[in-house]
């Protein structure tokens, strides 16, 4: 989704600007652009395409030195992919670049065009930058306050006005914003990453407050202007964490990341061997009286809790529903105090899922988030927040996320288990023991990076795919399949192997590849049966299984054998093998899995 940097400081702006740019690449973009202070005033320069081809055109078109200015990636959806579209936009003395989206700005327009003021772009947020330019009288705060009174929907905002050099005025509804002082400047940007190399210490611009960068600090205005202090957070990660050290991708890079990922996730919440979550302020009492789990998210977060939900129901015996959060948030659903309702999400930011707990929390839920990226808007809105430790997950496929948040799933299943009297100490410290080893088996899963490869170059001509797979395994074949096709671009279907004949089946011809995953013992025959059935029909199978099963590797065309584990933990290893599947297939096809085509990382829209 669309990327936002500004700065006012001592450093040269452009090339704090361009290179914050380059961080929040990773977000998804289809053009860029800068506006500075110069002595001729603002100076904007923009490009479709990547951020280098914008750099190439501010060295042709720019030599000005510059300490102020504000830069934007886009992700167009008001308007095509032109120059023109791209931020920032201008409007009188305004200039302004905008992250999400104005939803009444077609009135706005024709309330403009009617006084003969016509816009010369097609989007939304050069509406936003007449609208403030109409408000403004030279008090910025003050156009701010007013303007945004005008404008519906959801928006980040950094503005320049051209009277108030070297100053940046930020406002945001929705869409994230951090900020940093720093004894170089002020910095602000839609993402921590952009932030790093200036900052491990940042706060989040609370929503409707005003902020106004200067060279010497960031004053925040609430909305009766009143300056506050937000809470301060802190990364513990660093530049190198955001950067590929060595790998050829940053996906590769985070599936390597994986045993690391859990064990920082799941260390700090064991205590003598038990499931522990006091630490994170999520004491025994959320549990009082809870009759019913929703779970809720979008992509891998809502797959993550399909696992969660296996576990959840199998120890707590508690009806859990999984909703896809685009969905939940229209369904009008039943929801009450006794209900539960658990967000999942690795940016922390993606509309939907904030949508849904926004209704879970009207409607008098207890809502619990599990998330990602410290401080974002999901885990604010939250009555209880388990942070996962995954570190910045860059490439658009989700990994270690995914991996992460599984482990919290279960833990959470482990103490509510154990608090519920569902299990004894020593079952719980039996999960416990098997939670850990995940981190071994992932780490032995990594190996199999050859045979994965080469087994993987078979699907490099393939159109259509099938995973298949029941109970866990179905959810990890949802998994697989949006991994492969987000980043192969290979069409792909997960289909609960039982339903098979009714329907699909037909699509199963000479060649047409199908991953099969068998790892559950309770189903073992059922799915080996499935296969044979989709081998005689000339499919190529792939088939993933547990060591301890022993299958007949004749029953296909490629095993991968999974390292002998307990049955409720296999969607760690399988998780991996998937990831590499998918990445694989991708390189095969000489595709740049970062950053696939139309997708962007964090959907802060809807
Ligand atoms: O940041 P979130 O976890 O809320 O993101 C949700 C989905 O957009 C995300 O998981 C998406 O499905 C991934 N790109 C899949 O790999």
């Amino acid at each position: 989704m669309c990327g936002i940097i500004g700065y006012t400081g001592q450093q040269d702006a452009k090339e704090v600007l361009t290179e914050g740019l380059r961080q929040l690449e990773y977000r998804g973009y289809d053009s860029a652009g800068i506006a500075f202070l110069t002595d001729d005033g603002i100076k904007t320069i923009k490009s479709v395409g990547k951020v280098e081809c914008l750099c190439d055109k501010v060295k042709k078109e720019s030599d000005d030195a510059t300490t102020c200015g504000i830069g934007h990636t886009r992700w167009a959806t008001h308007g095509g992919v032109t120059d023109t579209n791209c931020h920032p936009h201008s409007a009188g003395k305004v200039t302004l670049i905008h992250n999400g989206i104005i939803e009444n700005y077609k009135e706005l327009q024709k309330e403009f065009e009617a006084k003969g003021i016509h816009p010369v772009s097609q989007t939304d947020s050069e509406i936003a930058a007449m609208v403030i330019n109409d408000c403004y009288d030279g008090d910025p705060i003050k156009a701010i306050r007013s303007a945004t009174k005008r404008l519906e929907g959801a928006y980040a905002f950094c503005i320049m006005f051209e009277d108030h050099p070297d100053v940046i005025y930020a406002i945001r509804n929705g869409s994230p914003l951090v900020a940093a002082a720093t004894d170089e400047g002020s910095v602000i940007a839609s993402d921590m990453v952009a932030l790093i190399k200036y900052s491990k210490d940042y706060f989040v611009l609370p929503e409707h407050h005003i902020a106004r960068l200067t060279k010497d600090g960031i004053v925040v205005i609430n909305e009766n202007h009143v300056a506050i202090d937000p809470p301060m957070l802190h990364v513990n990660w660093d530049v190198a964490a955001a950067k590929k050290g060595g790998y050829d991708y940053f996906m590769l890079k985070e599936i390597h990341e994986q045993p690391e990922a859990i064990r920082n996730t799941i260390t700090p919440r064991t205590k003598d061997g038990l499931p522990y979550l006091e630490d994170d302020g999520v004491p025994d009492t959320i549990f009082d009286g809870i009759n019913r789990i929703v779970i809720t998210g979008c992509g891998t977060a809502m797959h993550a809790g399909l696992v969660g939900k296996n576990m959840l129901e199998h120890l707590i015996r508690i009806p859990v529903s999984v909703e896809i959060a685009s969905e939940f948030r229209y369904s009008n659903p039943i929801l009450d105090p006794h209900t539960l309702v658990i967000t999942i999400s690795q940016s922390g930011e993606t509309a939907d899922t904030k949508a849904a707990l926004e209704l879970a929390n009207k409607c008098g839920c207890k809502t619990l988030s599990i998330v990602n990226a410290k401080g974002t808007s999901i885990a604010r809105e939250s009555d209880y927040v388990l942070y996962t430790h995954a570190g910045p997950e860059i490439a658009v496929a989700s990994t270690k996320a995914y991996t992460v948040q599984l482990s919290v799933l279960y833990l959470f299943a482990f103490r509510f288990a154990l608090v519920r009297g569902c299990i004894s100490e020593q079952e719980a410290r039996d999960y416990m023991k098997k939670l850990h080893a995940t981190i071994d088996d992932i780490t032995t899963v990594l190996t199999y990076d050859t045979q994965i490869q080469s087994i993987s170059e078979r699907l490099k001509h393939s159109e259509d795919l099938f995973f298949i797979g029941r109970g866990l395994d179905y959810a990890l074949s949802c998994e697989g399949s949006i991994k492969l096709k987000e980043i192969s671009y290979i069409h792909s279907e997960a289909y609960a192997a039982g339903e098979l004949k009714h329907g699909t089946i037909s699509l199963i011809t000479d060649n047409v590849p199908v991953i099969a995953l068998a790892t559950q013992r309770n189903v073992l025959a059922k799915t080996l049966s499935n296969v044979v059935e989709v081998r005689s029909r000339g499919a190529m199978v792939i088939l993933i299984t547990n060591a301890d099963t022993q299958v007949d590797a004749s029953l296909c065309d490629h095993m991968i054998t999974l390292p002998k584990m307990d049955d409720a933990f296999t969607p760690f290893a399988s998780a991996v093998v998937l990831q590499y599947i998918a990445y694989y297939a991708a390189i095969s096809r000489g595709l740049n899995v970062d950053q696939p085509r139309n997708l962007a990382k964090s959907v802060t829209v809807e």
